[in-house]
């Protein structure tokens, strides 16, 4: 359990208050398949479709965040991904990817999350950092594994390629700089703090339902 008073930065907070659901996704039976191996392309292809349709919603958020002041210093051009995941799954899936992709319930629920409460800034802040930080940080380990073990190369990897940040550590610095810069009332952290506990869990639950499409050979 986390001590730390709620005055705590918001960056420090998010971080503390989401530890074990990090832990709980990282270690999900599909990530860790995928992640050693044990999987193939497809499945991976399957991931990269979830989150396209996740990344949609989140962007379309963005848009309308930016449009308040507050908002808009959390949102970094350089940050969008749905044009690197459309260009990953034409890549994968060919060029008639559009008509191949399908989308899971469990990624359905996560849409509708965002859709719900996505433009509210400390929601927003929520699932922004749940996704970018993570791509940033994880997410840099994910691409190397698939080149790894699925012998893929930079193509149909684009979404974990920020061609405009060539260092995360000082993108992230940043981010968490802007994310305390907020200034959020203590109903705001706390509601912040709970959409990103909210977040990781509906990560995790796509990932229970791409595990049960994909079981790999291990069953
Ligand atoms: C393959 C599975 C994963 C691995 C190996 C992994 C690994 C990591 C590592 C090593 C860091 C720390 C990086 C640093 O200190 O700069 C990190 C941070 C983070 N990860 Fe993951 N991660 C995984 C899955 C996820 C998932 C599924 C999410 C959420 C959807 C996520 C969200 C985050 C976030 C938000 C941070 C930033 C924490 C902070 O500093 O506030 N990660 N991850």
């Amino acid at each position: 359990m986390s001590t730390l008073a709620p005055e705590a930065p918001l960056s420090v907070l998010l971080r503390e208050g989401t530890r074990a659901e990090h832990q709980d996704a990282e270690s999900e039976g599909f990530v860790s398949r995928l992640m050693s191996g044990g999987l193939d392309v497809a499945a991976y292809a399957d991931l990269a479709a979830q989150q396209l349709v996740v990344y949609r919603a989140l962007e379309e958020a963005s848009a309308v965040v930016r449009r308040d002041v507050r908002g808009a210093t959390l949102v970094f051009d350089e940050l969008t991904r749905v044009p690197a995941i459309e260009r990953d799954l034409a890549h994968l899936y060919g060029p008639s990817w559009r008509s191949e992709v399908r989308t899971l319930p469990a990624t359905r629920a996560y849409v509708e999350r965002l859709r719900a409460v996505g433009t509210r800034l400390p929601e927003y802040a929520a699932h922004a950092y749940t996704r970018y930080l993570g791509d940033l940080s994880g997410g840099q380990i994910v691409q190397r594994m698939m080149q790894r073990h699925y012998g893929m190369g930079d193509a149909g990897l684009e979404f974990y390629d920020f061609p405009q940040i060539p260092k995360t550590k000082p993108f992230k610095d940043v981010y968490r700089e802007r994310l305390d810069g907020l200034a959020l009332d203590a109903v705001g952290v706390a509601a912040a703090v709970a959409e990103a506990q909210e977040a990781f869990r509906l990560n995790r639950a796509v990932f229970v339902e791409l595990g049960e499409a994909h079981p790999g050979t291990a069953g």
